[in-house]
């Protein structure tokens, strides 16, 4: 049995090819849990919507209370780490997150790295101690085999590997180091180019993303029957 985290974070709210103006990385995100659990049914699913619903960005008291050993946390510093918290315990309780993230300005929309930023969280996803000899971070969720699926969009074409805008495009890059950072340091990632077109293109991306999608499901899936034997 695997345990999946589903995130979305497109500021539009429908999925594309359904709704009128709807999203394409929710349309994708969408049908690889469909997928997914059209095969693998006994799985677990948790749902977190950070485009309807962004998490608060970090400000002082977060960091204040983040630092503040959690023994010494006063109530207040508790409660304005419990959204943190939240996501924290989402991701270490998940084996594979699955994340729609769109290209906003070339890199993440703001609440998909307001996520990142309360999961990446000193003493609970990433360790900290400067009396370490070497290094004195390391990772927390490292080892244990949890796997990063991004699901990106973009109204541009050529944001892929050797593409005339690769050097613009700091979406996966971005949020492949963050995961790495707290160990999680498997990922895959399936991009739709061309939004912005509207024409043939863009249907043709669609379909390439999607068969890719049903790729990857079906090559995790496969994994899993491996790793169980
Ligand atoms: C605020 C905003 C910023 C955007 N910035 C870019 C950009 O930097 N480069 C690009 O190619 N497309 C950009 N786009 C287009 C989106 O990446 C594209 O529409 C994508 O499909 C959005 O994801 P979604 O379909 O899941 O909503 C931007 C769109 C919005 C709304």
């Amino acid at each position: 049995m695997s345990r999946l985290l589903h995130i979305d974070s497109s500021a539009r709210s429908g999925q594309s090819g359904r709704d009128p103006h709807g999203s394409h990385t929710r349309r994708l995100s969408a049908r690889f849990i469909e997928r997914w659990h059209a095969q693998s049914p006994q799985d677990a699913v948790v749902y977190r919507d950070v485009g309807v619903s962004a998490p608060k960005p970090v400000d002082g008291e977060w960091v204040h209370a983040a630092f503040t050993p959690a023994e010494r946390r006063r109530d207040w510093m508790v409660e304005r780490l419990a959204e943190s918290d939240a996501i924290i315990d989402e991701a270490l309780a998940s084996d594979i997150i699955v994340a729609g993230v769109p290209m906003y300005n070339f890199g993440p929309p703001a609440q998909f790295k307001a996520y990142i930023d309360n999961l990446v969280r000193v003493g609970r996803t990433f360790g900290f101690d400067r009396s370490r000899p070497g290094e004195p971070y390391w990772p927390m969720l490292a080892g244990q085999e949890k796997q990063l699926v991004i699901l990106t969009s973009r109204g541009d074409y050529g944001y892929g590997p050797g593409g005339r805008l690769e050097e613009r495009n700091h979406v996966e890059n971005s949020v492949r180091t963050a995961f790495e950072y707290i160990g999680i340091d498997i990922s895959h990632v399936v991009a739709i180019e061309y939004d912005e077109f509207a024409d043939h293109r863009v249907a043709a991306s669609i379909a390439a993303a999607e068969a890719q999608v049903d790729r990857l499901v079906e090559q995790l899936l496969a994994e899993r029957v491996r790793q169980a034997a």
